[in-house]
């Protein structure tokens, strides 16, 4: 098999609190694995680990919420990244509020939109949800919020992992952070979701 960290490993996209609610459980936790992946129609898709709590909750779901993780948002991204809502309510720690068909909205996150799920594809230890998007965030007046980006996440060093992922851990399966700065890639700005 061949490895791909040499690629992941310098990859540094934005990361997402991703949420879900179905049968009276709620659920949420930050992804890494995500993208727009049409235009028109607009569609979104996110990859849940299935070993996760939020994957459990999505597979009966029928929205799912994603947020940008912005900057300085480390004490969240510690509470979604590294805890399991298999031990704690995560949403008992955080203002939130119901959205679509009770979608969990994060008060702290300004930028969001939910997406119904119009499709679940199997990706390996990751279920890629295909959402089509059914309300969105009021556009951000003044300054665009930043997104939260994973070496910044992972110099913050706090946590017990410091927010970094290994292969064989609980979850997603890759390796993410590193410890010096990887070359830029071309930035191509726009989003067209
Ligand atoms: C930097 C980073 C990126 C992550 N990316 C993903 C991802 O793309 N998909 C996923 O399912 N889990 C991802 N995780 C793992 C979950 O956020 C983590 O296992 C969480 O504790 C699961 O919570 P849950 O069991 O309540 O769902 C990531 C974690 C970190 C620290």
């Amino acid at each position: 098999m061949t490895d791909l960290d040499p690629f992941t490993d310098v990859l540094d996209g934005p990361m997402y609190v991703v949420t879900a609610a179905s049968g009276g459980e709620r659920a949420g936790c930050l992804v890494g694995f995500a993208s727009q992946c049409s235009m028109d129609p607009p569609r979104f898709t996110v990859w849940l680990s299935v070993a996760n709590h939020t994957y459990r909750v999505a597979r009966t779901a029928e929205f799912l919420t994603v947020h940008l993780l912005h900057r300085n948002e480390r004490a969240l991204a510690e509470l979604f990244g590294e805890e399991t809502g298999d031990r704690v309510d995560k949403f008992a720690r955080v203002a939130w509020r119901p959205g679509e068909a009770g979608s969990p909205i994060l008060e702290q996150l300004s930028t969001w939109f939910t997406g119904r799920i119009e499709g679940r594809i199997e990706g390996g230890d990751h279920v890629g949800f295909l959402l089509a998007p059914v309300a969105v965030c009021p556009r951000a007046e003044g300054p665009a919020p930043r997104a939260a980006r994973l070496p910044g996440a992972t110099r913050a060093g706090a946590g017990p992992s410091g927010l970094r992922r290994r292969q064989g851990e609980r979850g997603r399966g890759g390796r993410v952070g590193r410890e010096t700065d990887p070359p830029s890639p071309v930035s191509v700005g726009s989003s067209h979701l």
